[in-house]
């Protein structure tokens, strides 16, 4: 029996199968303007039809100034809300649950204007000189999140996931590589978590379905984040009310990171058995047999897939043929499917 086809429920919504489309840029906004376009409503759908039980859209910008570039989508404002409904409509009558990831780049936007982070350190030359962030911005930037989340309970989605990761602005404060500062927000893990645990407390008090938050587990160099280090904040994160923790790694810092299949695989086994929450797994998983591991051996309870759903929106099916699992085929295609 294929373990990545049975279904899972968390916090009340169910996910007909454990395949997660993993939040991927699309870059397809006009300038500055943050609304769904045609292409994500073909796009994220597409993936409904091909049979994912959840779709993750894109890093989303709960403020303008924290896109990572002039074309991201945005959910900073109530305009921006009916798109996003079409949206989650859309994905949701073909099955899969809808995801949405909240974001803000900090010191890795490239959008015009000024640029914020915890520290004034650049990424690197090609990037600007971030502001540091004062705690009046603090406060807006946690606010912001607050509202975006309204927004996307609004829209109808029915997960939430913070992006911790890859070096924008949370992860920028969760890593003593990026974050130096000298107040209640740098310092100690307790500081340099004050403003994840802000922004939790505050996404709750509008949104009480699931909620993940995908960290970058490893920062790949000496001195940064370890898997390890991770998993008293995850603890924190698990208190908080937090349900699963989408286990990537890396971009704080430039850093040599070792890819293979399934590389990030072992991070979220810590994540998962260190702090005895749920996981999802990505990064380089593409053949089905090895997600089926994955779940199996208890390594994650969710996988997601990035390019590889990039490839083939019809993945899915793929695997549940190779798995012999069920997977309800769209009613338009039953004729020319088997
Ligand atoms: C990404 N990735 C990514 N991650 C994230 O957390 N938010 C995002 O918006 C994006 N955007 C994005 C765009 C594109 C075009 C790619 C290819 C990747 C990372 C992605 O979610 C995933 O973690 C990695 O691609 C690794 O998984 P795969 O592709 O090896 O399955």
């Amino acid at each position: 029996m294929s373990k990545l086809f049975e279904p899972i429920e968390i916090k009340g919504v169910t996910l007909r199968n454990r395949i997660v489309m993993s939040p991927m840029c699309m870059y397809s906004c006009p300038e500055q303007d943050g609304r769904v376009q045609d292409w994500h409503l073909v796009h994220y759908p597409s993936r409904a039809v091909g049979g994912a039980g959840l779709i993750i859209v894109e890093a989303t910008a709960v403020q303008p100034e924290g896109r990572i570039s002039n074309e991201d989508l945005g959910i900073w404002e109530d305009g921006h809300t009916d798109g996003l409904r079409r949206l989650t409509e859309l994905v949701k009558s073909h099955g899969a649950a809808a995801g949405i990831q909240l974001a803000h780049a900090g010191r890795k936007s490239e959008t015009d204007g000024d640029i914020f982070a915890p520290s004034a350190i650049a990424f690197s030359d090609r990037y600007k000189q971030p502001n540091e962030m004062t705690a009046d911005d603090i406060r807006e930037t946690v606010s912001a999140f607050r509202e975006a989340a309204r927004r996307a309970k609004e829209a109808g989605f029915d997960v939430i996931e913070l992006h911790g990761a890859h070096g924008y602005l949370l992860n920028e404060f969760l890593s003593p590589l990026s974050n130096l500062r000298e107040d209640e927000y740098g310092g100690s893990a307790e500081n340099r978590y004050r403003i994840v645990r802000e922004t939790i407390d505050a996404v709750k008090e509008v949104w009480d379905g699931p909620l993940f938050v995908r960290i970058s587990a490893s920062d790949w160099t000496e001195g940064g984040m370890k898997p390890d280090d991770y998993v008293p904040m995850v603890q924190w994160m698990k208190e908080q009310g937090v349900d699963l923790i989408d286990v990537s790694s890396g971009a704080v810092v430039q850093a040599r990171i070792e890819s293979y299949p399934g590389y990030q695989v072992p991070f979220s086994e810590t994540i998962r058995t260190g702090a005895g929450i749920l996981t999802g797994a990505v990064g380089m998983i593409t053949e089905p047999e090895h997600a089926e591991e994955i779940v199996q051996n208890g390594r994650a309870d969710l996988v997601l897939l990035g390019r590889e759903l990039l490839r083939d929106p019809f993945w899915p099916r793929r695997a549940a043929e190779k798995l012999g699992a069920e997977l309800d085929t769209p009613v338009q295609y039953e004729r020319g499917w088997k």
